[in-house]
């Protein structure tokens, strides 16, 4: 064999390997996709992307269908799809202000590769049609000038018209606005930064406001702005953002302080000087109340004692709708991180629910309507309701130890008529004992 011959062989062979490599990471890359779909999006998306899972009809923004290809969130031209990376963002950040929490920090990098794999197949428009090509995204430095024209911009362009002449979200069409589907659609208040779905900084903002939220009034305005009058109105908008740092929705750190004896009856001097960690809240189903739930967390990593504290004006320890709060944590600690509504059949979650009265509830569950209780566990909790707080003490026993550990809470506020799934959330956070 020539030398040539030789080389071209060896590279044929090469090209081969390299060609089933890349195969079979496609091949096994929508299958996993697909199972970390079901435990951790169908249950509000549906098996097949509809928007029609189990929990989608207590859901407020409605769960769109995914297989229809309108997308809100993409740095691609409006009736375009977006990239993977867009994808990737949105599943990673969450949709802030909705009750799709990020799994960023919870599901592995390559984990959040397989679902958008995954998410892609269920809109034949990806097959056929493909991504979008990004539009530029070059911030421009920031001078008085650009803002000023940003806020020219703003009033001459009617953004007004719809949210409001500071951004309030309460200009004159603010209360008809209605998506494609007819549905009336919320308008939100550019103050807080958490009232922006698609992210909050000013890349966001500009990438918004220049391809659009497709399938919503908000409409794309590349066609009527240069980039430098897009960049100018992005500023002018950030600008209204009060305060600017906001929570993760999920994947905070929350340190248990290490204490050997037994620490389960502390007076209110002793949580008093026990780190307190604020996790952001959102309601499933209706305007957010409460924002957070503070925590604090004292044991032997087996052991615990927490105190869960949450604002609501009125107490409801009597009738029909009670005060509620759960905790739920992985029953196996080595199965992989559950569904965060109510586990599933590989990761059961066990739950902690305790009613205002003083009734507490230990159940396993295997996802929504499958939960066995626990009537002999070992836990006990308190509440105390003052000055428009519940402030709740929850003993539990688990059945190992661990040193990091994922948990999430749910509140349910009966005033606000929150009963069964219709509650407020946090996403996955961790226990972790500090050094
Ligand atoms: C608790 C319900 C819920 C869960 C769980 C959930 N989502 Fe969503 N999702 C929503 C809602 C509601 C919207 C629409 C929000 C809006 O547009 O205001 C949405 C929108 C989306 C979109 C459309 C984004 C766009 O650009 O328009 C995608 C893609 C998506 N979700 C993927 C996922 C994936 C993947 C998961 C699992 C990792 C997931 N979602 C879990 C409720 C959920
Ligand atoms: C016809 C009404 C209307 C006009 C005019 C309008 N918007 Fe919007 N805008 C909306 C609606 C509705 C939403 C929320 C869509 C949703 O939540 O799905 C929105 C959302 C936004 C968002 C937030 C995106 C996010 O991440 O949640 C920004 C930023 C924004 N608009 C900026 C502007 C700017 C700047 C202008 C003028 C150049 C403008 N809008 C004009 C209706 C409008």
């Amino acid at each position: 064999m020539s030398l040539w011959g030789w080389t071209a062989t060896v590279m044929s062979i090469s090209l081969l390997l390299l060609f089933n490599l890349a195969s079979n990471q496609s091949d096994e890359i929508v299958p996993k996709g697909r199972s970390l779909y079901l435990r951790h999006c169908a249950s509000c998306h549906g098996e097949k992307g509809k928007g029609d899972g189990p929990l989608a009809k207590f859901v407020n923004p409605p769960v769109p269908d995914l297989t229809e290809g309108v997308f809100k969130f993409r740095s691609t031209p409006s009736g375009t799809l977006p990239t993977d990376n867009d994808l990737k963002r949105t599943i990673s950040e969450g949709i802030s202000s909705t009750p799709m929490m990020g799994v960023k920090g919870i599901l592995t990098n390559d984990e959040i590769e397989a679902i958008v794999a995954f998410v892609k197949t269920l809109c034949p428009d990806f097959q056929t049609k493909g991504s979008g090509n990004p539009i530029s995204i070059e911030p421009p430095q920031f001078t008085p000038d650009l803002l000023k024209l940003g806020r020219q911009i703003y009033y001459e362009f009617q953004c007004n018209t719809c949210h409001g002449p500071n951004g309030d979200g309460d200009g004159p069409m603010a209360k008809s606005l209605k998506d494609s589907k007819g549905r009336s659609i919320r308008i939100l208040s550019f103050r807080d930064p958490r009232n922006f779905k698609g992210g909050h900084s000013l890349i966001d903002i500009y990438r918004s406001i220049m391809t659009g939220l497709d399938g919503t009034p908000m409409a794309s305005f590349s066609e009527f702005l240069t980039e430098k009058e897009g960049w100018a109105v992005a500023y002018f908008v950030h600008s209204l953002i009060g305060k600017k740092d906001m929570k993760q929705s999920s994947n905070i750190n929350v340190k248990v302080k290490r204490n050997e004896t037994n620490p389960f009856v502390l007076s209110d001097a002793s949580w008093a000087k026990l780190p307190i960690f604020e996790l952001p809240l959102q309601s499933l189903w209706r305007t957010n109340k409460p924002e957070t739930v503070r925590v604090q967390v004292i044991g032997d990593g087996q052991n615990l004692n927490f105190r869960l504290s949450w604002d609501d004006s009125t107490r409801n320890g009597k009738g029909k709708f009670l005060d509620s709060v759960s905790i739920q944590v992985p029953q196996n600690l080595k199965s992989p991180i559950p569904s965060l509504f109510w586990g599933d059949n590989q990761s059961p979650v066990l739950v902690f629910r305790w009613f205002a009265g003083d009734k507490l509830t230990v159940f396993v569950a295997r996802g929504l309507g499958n939960k066995v209780s626990q009537h002999y566990y070992n836990a006990k909790a308190k509440g105390v309701w003052q000055k428009g707080k519940w402030s709740v003490t929850l003993q539990v026993k688990l059945s190992e130890t661990f040193s990091r550990l994922p948990f999430a809470i749910s509140i349910w506020d009966a005033s606000y008529g929150d009963e069964g799934e219709r509650r407020s959330i946090t996403g996955w956070h961790w226990l972790e004992f500090s050094p």
